[in-house]
């Protein structure tokens, strides 16, 4: 079987670790493809991923590039049609809900190239969400959906998706972190930042809604600065957000005029939060595991953060990760400081949930996946 597995955002990363380790394992049923659309280009947002994890080099790397949404997608496309043009391959693997994963079911579908999507059937029911669009669209074309959780395969039955298509395997993006934890703890990485295990605040934001409006960020950076009364807090910042905080003049809401941070014990601590640049996965991963409180718009840190049992606030109006509600240690509190403040004091005063561990969130979800396509079980 040829295929081909395509990546482009940080996100994807380690999702697709894990399912082309486990198809190396058969050498003789699979050739691998791995082509990296380039969406995500930056060296700390894509090369460090690649070295932590082990992913090998990809064989085509298409440089799109940044863009709008329909610049960035029909650049993908163009390039991508003329992989799968080239290599007919059977399946190609989609990982996720970025714009990358979308542009390639189109092109494969519309090629009768079998997709298999990895994280199917999520939905916030937001449509103002670029990734609930393409999330959406992806599942509709997919021939192979593989499923998190029980909600995301009712989900799919309600949009009319046959059964037979879809595979409840668990959660790739677990696979990755259970096998990386003890390697990223022996890191030290809080204390090579001065931080005490346990005594620290993270805060990854990278989402239009919450970024791209002076007001909303201002709002949220004010929350940052009241929880940093308490704690220190760190603030990885994606390259959209370090832009927009320079953008509408909110540089000085948070530490570091150099948006950079100094790795330094005696740093002086001002009630801001300390802004960084975005970290590695096995250096995030430490640093992450140790925090006693997380606050994102990521997707994928709910789920990091419920395995870890830390508690995470999350700051947007929605999940498409409910199960990381119900089971995990998840809160959603939205964008306004008041709410986000109170929710920060609640989980210092040891209000934070413990949470469990989902079903089938084990570390084996890649080797269910390969199962899958070596007995060719799908419609
Ligand atoms: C994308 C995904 C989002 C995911 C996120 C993880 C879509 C619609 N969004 O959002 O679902 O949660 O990745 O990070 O696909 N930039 C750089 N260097 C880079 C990449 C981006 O400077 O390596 C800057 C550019 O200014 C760019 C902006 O970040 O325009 C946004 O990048 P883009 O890939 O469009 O979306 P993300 O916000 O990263």
């Amino acid at each position: 079987m040829r295929v081909i597995h395509v990546v482009g955002a940080r996100p994807n990363f380690m999702k697709i670790a894990p399912i082309m380790e486990e198809m190396a394992k058969y050498p003789e049923q699979f050739q691998q493809v791995l082509v990296h659309t380039g969406q995500h280009y930056d060296d700390n947002m894509s090369r460090v991923f690649f070295e932590d994890l082990g992913i090998p080099k990809p064989n085509l790397y298409l440089g799109v590039g940044s863009g709008s949404h329909a610049e960035q997608t029909a650049r993908i496309m163009v390039e991508f049609e003329k992989v799968v043009i080239g290599g007919r391959p059977d399946p190609v693997v989609v990982v996720g809900d970025v714009n990358s994963t979308m542009a390639w079911a189109i092109v494969a579908a519309k090629l009768w190239v079998p997709v298999a999507h990895v994280e199917a059937g999520l939905r916030s029911f937001d449509r103002r969400m670029p990734e609930e669009i393409n999330r959406v669209v992806t599942d509709a074309l997919s021939n192979y959906l593989f499923t998190t959780c029980q909600d995301a395969n009712e989900n799919l039955r309600q949009e009319g998706i046959p059964e037979e298509k879809i595979f409840f395997v668990g959660n790739v993006m677990i696979d990755t972190l259970l096998k990386h934890k003890e390697r990223a703890l022996e890191l030290g990485v809080p204390e090579q930042y001065g931080l005490e295990a346990g005594k620290y605040a993270v805060v990854t934001l990278h989402r239009p809604s919450n970024v791209d409006e002076s007001a909303v960020l201002k709002g949220i950076l004010e929350a940052l600065g009241e929880i940093a009364k308490r704690l220190p807090v760190i603030f990885p910042a994606h390259p959209r957000t370090q832009q927009r905080i320079r953008e509408f003049g909110l540089g000085d809401m948070v530490q570091s005029s150099k948006l950079s941070f100094t790795r330094s014990s005696s740093r002086k601590q001002e009630n801001k939060a300390w802004l960084m640049e975005p970290l590695g996965y096995l250096e995030f991963l430490g640093l992450m595991a140790d925090a006693s409180l997380m606050l994102t718009d990521s997707g994928g840190i709910q789920e990091e953060t419920t395995i870890l049992r830390v508690p995470c606030l999350t700051l947007r109006e929605n999940t498409e990760r409910p199960i990381t509600i119900a089971e995990g240690t998840n809160v959603v509190v939205g964008s306004r400081k008041e709410r986000i403040v109170a929710e920060a004091l609640g989980i210092l005063e040891g209000e934070g949930k413990v949470g469990r561990v989902p079903e089938l969130w084990d570390g084996r979800a890649a080797e269910r996946i390969v199962g899958v396509l070596l007995n060719g079980k799908a419609a």
